[in-house]
This record gives structure tokens, C-alpha cells and sequence, in this order.
């Protein structure tokens, strides 16, 4: 197996931390672990080894790929609710970063917060990899283009639109863009704009990449159409404005018509089907995105197999 150290960090929590080299050397891993792991034949790297997943917001996806990929390595996982340690109101971030560093060797979590994400990782001796955020979704993002490359060869010179939120995971596709040469076109309300200084770190960085306000447009030519939902964990309350003001938003047949001939539809899910998206895409021949949800688990178990030693 080809698994190298990256060169500068010990944790994963944000796609732009990186190098294009560390970033395609995990890619690279994911894609040589996975036939093997799906043949059950991954050899036992992290024997002894405990990953706590710890989550302040639910899951199917991250929750179930981080562990079952790290016991495919042979490693132990431990599931941690906020209730439980109360990371920043029962104990300071400081605390539980020393604590959890002397018990584990990995720490995967799924916070609010993104600052105190950072803070973690910078105080816990262990790697710790960012399991989604009010920010960013790095992992996703990473089993996204895993999955792309799967289907369409190089994302290098691809166009990406995502169709939607300018939320977390616009941000980890601004991210990308810094460090991946393709094109990232975000097609969004005018009120749902990402956050500024995710752009402008893209713009410093020579990023390419558009926000629009006009989905049919965005998508002309397109070879990768991707959506979230309208409205992210959290923001629940928010569900009956945010379903009216992305009504235009809404990812049909009708509107993937302009794009490449050759484009896959991929969804980080969950889906509210008949909302951002339709039956008929999530269903049809362009949807990628049970391919996308297996890739969680190969993307992040090269990403921890890298990381813990
Ligand atoms: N895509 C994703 O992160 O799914 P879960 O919320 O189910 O983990
Ligand atoms: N933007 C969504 C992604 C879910 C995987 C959220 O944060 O809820």
C-alpha cells in the first residue's frame, strides 16, 4: 500500500490545508483499498488503534463510514455524543483534547462550531478529521471527487456546478478549487451567498470559480451537477423560507438538459426528495450517488490510515 505521511499536518479539517500532492496521494490510496476492501481483504494496518467519533449532529453516512473503514483496518471506534462530554460547556476544548489524546488515537467529529474544531486539533496530540461543520465537509467533498474521477476521469479542466445553498459544502468545494484545477460554479439564491472569507481565500489563491444567481445558465455544459439540501442541520427552523426562496433552485430533468451529455448528478445526502432534487434525477441514468455514499467510507479510511499511526 502506498500510504505516505502528508507533509504538514497531523489532522484533516479543512481540503486546503493541503497540498495537491497530499490530497491525490489519498485519493490515490482510497482508490488501491477499495476493491480490497470490498473484497473483505484489507490487511488489519491499525491492530489496537481507537478512533472516537464524536457527534454534536446526526448521521448515516459519516457516522457509519468512519467506523466500519477504520474496523476494516483492524482498529477500534467508540461513538461520543455532545451530551456526553459537553466540549466547551462541561469541560474547555483544552481539557478534552488532552483527556481524549491520552485514551485514543484518532478523533473524528461532527460539530457546530468550526472554531472549536480547530481548537481541537490544535490541542489534541491526535489526529483529529473533520467529520462536518457549520463550514465545511471536507471528507465529502474528497469522496466527491474520488467519485467524479471514478466516472469521468480527471477532474482537471471538469466544470462542477452546485445548484443550491452557498453552505458547508460550497465552502469545501471553494476549498477544492484552491487546490484541484477545475472549474466551480455555485448557482444560489442571491440571499444565500457563502461565506466572505472562504471567497476571497479563493480569489487570493487563483481559484476558478463562479456565484451565480442563474441556475440555467450555471449548468450549460456542466459535467458534474451536485446539490445539498435547502436547508442544513441546524437550521430546521428555518425549513418553510428556505423551501420558498430555493424553489428556482430545484435540480430536474428539465434543467439538467443543458448541461454536457455525459453528466453525473452526485448528492451528498440525505436527499429531501421532491425538494432540491427530483425522484426522476435522483433515480436516473445520470445519478451517481450511491457511488458517492460508498466513497465516504474508502476516502475517509485512506484519510485515517494516512493520519494514524
Ligand atoms: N453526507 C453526509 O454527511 O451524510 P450523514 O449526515 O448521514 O453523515
Ligand atoms: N449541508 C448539509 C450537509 C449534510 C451532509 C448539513 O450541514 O446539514
Amino acid at each position: 500500500m502506498s500510504e505516505k505521511s502528508l507533509s504538514a499536518h497531523k489532522d484533516f479539517v479543512a481540503i486546503d490545508d493541503y497540498s495537491l500532492e497530499d490530497l491525490r496521494a489519498i485519493l490515490s490510496l482510497a482508490r488501491e483499498q477499495k476493491p480490497l476492501a470490498r473484497a473483505h481483504k484489507l490487511p488489519h494496518s491499525h491492530p489496537n488503534r481507537t478512533l472516537a467519533c464524536v457527534f454534536a449532529k446526526p448521521s448515516l453516512r459519516t457516522r457509519i463510514s468512519f467506523e466500519v473503514g477504520f474496523q476494516q483496518l483492524g482498529g477500534n471506534t467508540l461513538f461520543i455524543t455532545d451530551k456526553e462530554i459537553g466540549m466547551g460547556t462541561r469541560e474547555s476544548v483544552y481539557d478534552v483534547a488532552q483527556v481524549l489524546s491520552r485514551f485514543v488515537d484518532g478523533i473524528m467529529i461532527r460539530w457546530f462550531d468550526h472554531q472549536e474544531v480547530v481548537d481541537l486539533a490544535k490541542h489534541a496530540t491526535v489526529p483529529v478529521v473533520n467529520g462536518l461543520t457549520d463550514l465545511n465537509h471536507p471528507c465529502q467533498v474528497m469522496a466527491d471527487i474520488m467519485t467524479i474521477e471514478e466516472h469521468l476521469g480527471s477532474i482537471d479542466g471538469k466544470t462542477v456546478v452546485m445548484v443550491g445553498d452557498g453552505n458547508n459544502l460550497a465552502h469545501s468545494w471553494l476549498n477544492a478549487a484552491i487546490r484541484f484545477p477545475f472549474n466551480f460554479i455555485l448557482a444560489c439564491p442571491e440571499e444565500y451567498t457563502p461565506d466572505e472569507a472562504v471567497v476571497r481565500r479563493a480569489e487570493a489563491a487563483g481559484a476558478s470559480f463562479m456565484i451565480t444567481h442563474y441556475p440555467r445558465e450555471a449548468v450549460e455544459g456542466a459535467h458534474v451537477i451536485y446539490s445539498d439540501a435547502f436547508y442544513s442541520m441546524g437550521q430546521e427552523a428555518e425549513a418553510v423560507k428556505r423551501r420558498r426562496d430555493f424553489a428556482p433552485f430545484q435540480i430536474t430533468a428539465d434543467l439538467l438538459s443543458a448541461a454536457d451529455a455525459g453528466h453525473i448528478v452526485l448528492h451528498c445526502l440525505p436527499a429531501h426528495r421532491g425538494e432540491e432534487i427530483t425522484d426522476e434525477v435522483m433515480d436516473g441514468p445520470h445519478s451517481v450517488v450511491f457511488d458517492e455514499a460508498e466513497n465516504r467510507m474508502h476516502a475517509q479510511r485512506a484519510i485515517l490510515a494516512t493520519l494514524i499511526k
